[in-house]
């Protein structure tokens, strides 16, 4: 298989790269723009290897897209970049338009131009993978679950912007005949998670005994997919996937956010048994603007039609994860250092005076 790779460079993107190059031995075109979330350290295990490539281009680049596809000559995109922080799309919505909304459209496009001139076996077996989350569907109440049918109720800029891609996707299948598969999947943990996000800040500040914001009363619940049992799902939906339509990804892990928080403290308790109970540092914070109060995935379609299951249990991948960051200081530090540490973002001006750091709870 030759497969393009966006936002190769990501958290999730690197570890889908790491995981077709290193394991699956596929031909991998990573196309990533280098935003502040990638990070090129987290594919040293892969980088070197004669089956990986590496491009430097914005997807919203129509003729580096075109050059990429003509060049390369895939039998599948698997389409992962994007702006992903709801905070910042709370501050700043611009990029997410730009990237998650065009920057599909120009790969659309792209996909389209390269697959129409394809001879008829090459065409059959091309797909477009489009990487998507179950923040599209809103907001759940005390009951149920997202399922492939849920109706499409995005609240935050970030879930609009996903939101308005997955519409065109499917708009590219139905109209151009483009052979696509589109998955939602919960949040994300696991080894090289940029510390901005919840899971990684938290277990950073708790290292360092540094306070560990809870967003509003810490009930909002989040449904908790370690990232590589992720990788697996997107490949098994690319490589058996029924063309046209949506697979929900998710690790029957719902949870609330402070029963997280308090689980990442109980671990490095045991890991590190010095001073106080680390419970002790969970300090409350203004809550997010419209924050949605819990997501929770029906993954029965991908497991029974495909046969995929997450492997991980939230304790086991959580585990795996502490464990991971107490390991390997060279990838974080630099982060913490000069890219990002930990100051908060997303507060509409009235609360912005009272919230200070960051914890994101969300995709
Ligand atoms: N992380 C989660 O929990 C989660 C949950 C559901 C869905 N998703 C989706 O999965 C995908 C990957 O998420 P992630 O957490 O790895 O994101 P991430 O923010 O860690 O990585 C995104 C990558 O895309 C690249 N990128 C951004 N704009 C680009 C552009 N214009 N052109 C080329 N590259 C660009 C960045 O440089 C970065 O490497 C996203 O589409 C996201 O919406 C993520």
């Amino acid at each position: 298989m030759r497969v393009i790779v966006t936002g190769g460079a990501g958290f999730i993107g690197s570890a889908l790269v790491r995981h077709l190059v290193g394991e699956r031995g596929w031909d991998v075109l990573n196309i990533d723009k280098l935003t502040y979330a990638s990070n090129l350290s987290s594919l040293k295990p892969v980088a070197d290897k004669s089956n990986y490539r590496f491009l430097q281009a914005d997807i919203c680049d129509a003729d580096a897209m075109h050059r990429a596809f003509l060049e390369f000559q895939p039998d599948a995109v698997m389409h992962l970049a994007a702006e992903s922080h709801v905070d910042r799309s709370i501050s700043s919505s611009a990029e997410f338009i730009k990237t998650n909304v065009l920057g599909t459209h120009v790969l659309l496009e792209a996909s389209r131009a390269y697959w129409t001139v394809l001879p008829p076996e090459a065409r059959d077996a091309f797909r477009f993978l489009h990487v998507s989350t179950d923040e599209v569907y809103g907001s759940l109440g005390e009951d149920g679950f997202f399922t492939e049918a849920t109706a499409y109720d995005p609240r935050s800029p970030y879930s609009a912007s996903k939101a308005s891609s997955d519409h065109l996707v499917s708009a590219w299948h139905e109209t151009y005949g483009l052979p696509v598969l589109v998955t939602n999947c919960s949040n994300n943990y696991g080894p090289y998670h940029f510390p901005e996000k919840l899971i990684p800040l938290v277990l950073l500040n708790a290292m360092e005994r540094k306070p560990l914001p809870v967003y509003g009363d810490g009930r909002n619940v989040r449904d908790w997919l370690f990232v590589e049992d992720h990788v697996k799902a997107l490949t098994t939906v690319l490589e058996r996937g029924r063309v046209g339509e949506t697979y929900n990804v998710g690790g029957r892990a719902p949870m609330e956010n402070l029963t997280v928080v308090e689980r990442i403290c109980d671990l490095l308790d045991g890991f590190q048994p010095d001073g106080t109970p680390r419970r002790n540092l969970i300090t409350f914070v203004p809550d997010r603007p419209g924050h949605d109060r819990r997501y929770a995935i029906d993954p029965t379609k991908i497991e029974t039609e495909l046969g995929w299951r997450a492997e991980k249990t939230f304790d086991t991948g959580l585990s795996t994860t502490v464990e991971w960051y107490l390991n390997n200081a060279w990838w974080w530090r630099p982060l913490r250092e000069k890219v990002y540490s930990g100051d908060r973002l997303g507060l509409l001006e009235a609360d912005s005076a009272s919230g200070k750091t960051l914890v994101e709870t969300s995709a």
